[in-house]
C-alpha cells in the first residue's frame, strides 16, 4: 500500500534563486525500507522536511494516502502518522530518556502508570536498561541517544518512519544493530521506513535504493536485483 506519493515536487528556500529540490517523483509503500543516498548538500534534509510536513513544497504535490498533504493538519499528521529521527536526535539533554519519550506522547498525562510501562518496554526492546532509562540523556553515548531517538519516534505507533543520517559516527556492530532494528520495523511491523544517508553501508538493509544528486532523486535499484 502506497502511503506517500510525490509528484513533480520542487522546492526553493525563501530568498534563494535556485531550486534545492527538483522534479521529484517517488512513491513510498508500507512494509519497505527505502534508502536515499546522497552527498552532503544534495538535498536530503530538505526532502525530509518536506515529507514531514515541516515545510511545504514550492510546486508539485505530495499525497499521504489519498489526501494532499497541503490539505491535512500537519500537527496531527506528525503526531499520529509519522515518526521522525533527526540527525542530531533533538533529545532534551538534561532530561531522562523516559521523560523525553513522555514529552513526545502528547495526549496522555504524566501520571499514567500504563504509559510508563509502555515506554519501559519500548526502551528495553532497544537494550536500554532500567538505570539508563532514568539517566539524563547527556550522560549517554551517541549510540544510546540514537536508540532512544528511534524509540521515541515509535511511541505513537506511526506508519511512516523517516530517519536522517542514522549511522554517522557509529562502529560496525552499532550500525548492524540500528539497521536491523529499522529493517525489522518494515519487515515485521509493516512500517514504511525512509532513511536518508551519505553512507552506502545502509544499502544491504534496504528494499529500494535511490540516489540524490543536486536536488534530484534517481532510482538506483531494488534489493533483489
Ligand atoms: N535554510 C536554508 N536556506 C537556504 N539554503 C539552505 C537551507 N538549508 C539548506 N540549504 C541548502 O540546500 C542544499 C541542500 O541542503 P540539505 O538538504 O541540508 O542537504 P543534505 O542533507 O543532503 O546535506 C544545500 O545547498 C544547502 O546549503
Ligand atoms: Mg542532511
Amino acid at each position: 500500500m502506497t502511503v506517500l506519493r510525490l509528484i513533480d515536487v520542487k522546492y526553493k528556500y525563501e530568498g534563494s534563486n535556485r531550486y534545492t529540490l527538483k522534479d521529484i517523483n517517488i512513491e513510498f509503500e508500507l512494509g519497505k525500507v527505502y534508502s536515499i543516498l546522497g552527498r552532503s548538500g544534495s538535498g536530503k534534509s530538505t526532502l525530509l522536511s518536506i515529507l514531514s510536513g515541516l515545510d511545504n513544497c514550492t510546486t508539485g504535490s505530495i499525497f499521504y494516502k489519498d489526501e494532499a498533504l497541503s490539505n491535512i493538519n500537519k500537527d496531527l499528521y506528525r503526531t499520529n502518522n509519522l515518526g521522525i529521527v533527526f540527525k542530531e536526535n533533538n533529545l532534551i539533554n538534561n532530561a531522562s530518556s523516559l521523560d523525553n519519550i513522555i514529552l513526545a506522547m502528547g495526549e496522555f498525562s504524566r501520571e499514567n502508570k500504563h504509559k510508563k510501562e509502555i515506554i519501559y518496554d519500548l526502551l528495553r526492546s532497544f537494550d536500554i536498561d532500567e538505570v539508563k532509562i532514568k539517566t539524563k540523556v547527556d550522560k549517554l553515548s551517541d549510540y544510546e541517544k540514537k536508540k532512544i531517538s528511534i524509540a521515541r519516534s515509535l511511541i505513537n505507533n506511526p506508519e511512516i518512519i523517516i530517519v536522517d543520517e542514522p549511522i554517522e559516527g557509529l562502529d560496525e556492530e552499532e550500525v548492524k544493530y540500528i539497521m536491523e532494528k529499522l529493517s525489522d520495523l518494515a519487515r515485521s511491523n509493516n512500517k514504511c521506513v525512509i532513511i536518508f544517508s551519505s553512507s552506502d553501508k545502509i544499502t544491504s538493509y534496504s528494499d529500494e535504493i535511490w540516489g540524490m544528486v543536486n536536488g534530484k532523486v534517481i532510482f538506483v535499484k531494488e534489493a533483489n536485483d
